[in-house]
């Protein structure tokens, strides 16, 4: 089952309704309903009742139906979001402050027998584990490679910088070795990787760009977002230009007639070009085919 794009993924809280609704008009890649962190705790039952009506009642369009479950360390209060939300068949889960592969495990279990009692196909609901505490971190390794169904990694800063005692700031140096270590790992297992939120709601756009197309540049695949007005310009920004398109195209085009002529190093707009900057076009090229663009 191929992994759909997810250059955006708007969060909500889970009992507001109305921005579930606005949400699942805008066209955003994907849609996280939330029910740790951004929902009170007296508000949790509510808020998965609310999840399981949208998931059955709201047209969502192209977007994908993800659900934010509460850490799967915390027992009981995870287990009965799961149980709340499953029947509505949402696309994935999102697991938060994921620390060690029997988290993500775990879920993996209830959703393969859950899979098994509605007659849905093994494995189609995806996961997404966020990597948010330094415990996490140092696990990686494991957990990008716990289960089949996990398909993309996701970094946290605040959570970070809470954990460790770090302070956060605009260049976020103080996460640098962690936002490396998340694209790092997803890559390595075949994993999208997605960058933390910009919490920034009110800020001059030009500094959520610039924070986006710094993970894009990092192989980061999406960014998470908290506001709709963040949607637009993250989408952007994992969407490749025409320009971008055009140039990887002609240099794989000189490549191909270079090898097909003996040569496997070249120049291309004067700099050098061998298999790397190859595959890089190559992997513009799939991005591009990824948003819907044919290349
Ligand atoms: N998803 C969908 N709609 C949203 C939204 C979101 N995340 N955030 C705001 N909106 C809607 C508002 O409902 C409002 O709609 P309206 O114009 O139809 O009334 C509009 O967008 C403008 O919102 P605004 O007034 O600028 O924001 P706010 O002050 O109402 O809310 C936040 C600010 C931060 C509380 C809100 O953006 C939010 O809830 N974000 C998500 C928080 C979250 O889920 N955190 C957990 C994960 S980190
Ligand atoms: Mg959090």
């Amino acid at each position: 089952m191929p992994t759909t794009i997810r250059r955006a993924l708007l969060f909500m809280p889970g009992d507001d309704r109305k921005k579930i609704e606005k949400a699942a008009a805008m066209g955003v890649d994907s849609i996280i309903m939330d029910l740790e962190d951004g929902v009170a705790l007296n508000h949790k039952q509510a808020a998965r009742e609310s999840i399981h009506s949208a998931l059955r009642e709201v047209d969502f369009g192209r977007s994908e139906r993800l659900v934010r479950l509460n850490p799967v360390s915390l027992g009981a209060l995870c287990r009965t979001d799961f149980e709340a939300t499953i029947a509505a068949h949402p696309d994935g889960y999102v697991l938060p402050k994921v620390e060690r592969a029997e988290d993500v495990r775990e879920v993996d279990a209830w959703l393969t027998t859950a899979e098994r009692a509605y007659g849905w196909p093994l494995g189609g609901v995806g996961l997404i584990a966020l990597v948010e505490t330094a415990l996490g971190v140092v696990n990686l390794r494991e957990i990008a490679s716990a289960a089949p169904r996990l398909q993309a990694l996701a970094f946290g800063a605040e959570d970070l910088a809470g954990d460790m005692g770090a302070v956060r700031t605009q260049e976020g140096w103080e996460g640098f070795y962690a936002r490396s270590a998340v694209v790092t790992h997803a890559k390595a297992f075949g994993l999208q990787a997605l960058d933390t939120p910009f919490i920034d709601v009110k800020a001059d756009e030009t500094l959520l760009v610039a924070e986006a197309e710094r993970a894009m540049q990092m192989g980061y695949t999406g960014k998470l977002c908290i506001h709709p007005r963040q949607v637009n310009a993250v989408q952007q920004v994992f969407t490749p230009t025409a320009a971008q398109i055009d140039r990887a195209r002609r240099l794989i085009a000189e490549h191909d007639s270079h090898q097909a002529a003996g040569t496997g190093v070249f120049t291309f707009e004067g700099k050098m070009v061998d298999m790397p900057m190859v595959r890089a076009a190559q992997s513009l090229l799939d991005r591009a085919r990824a948003a819907g663009i044919r290349v």
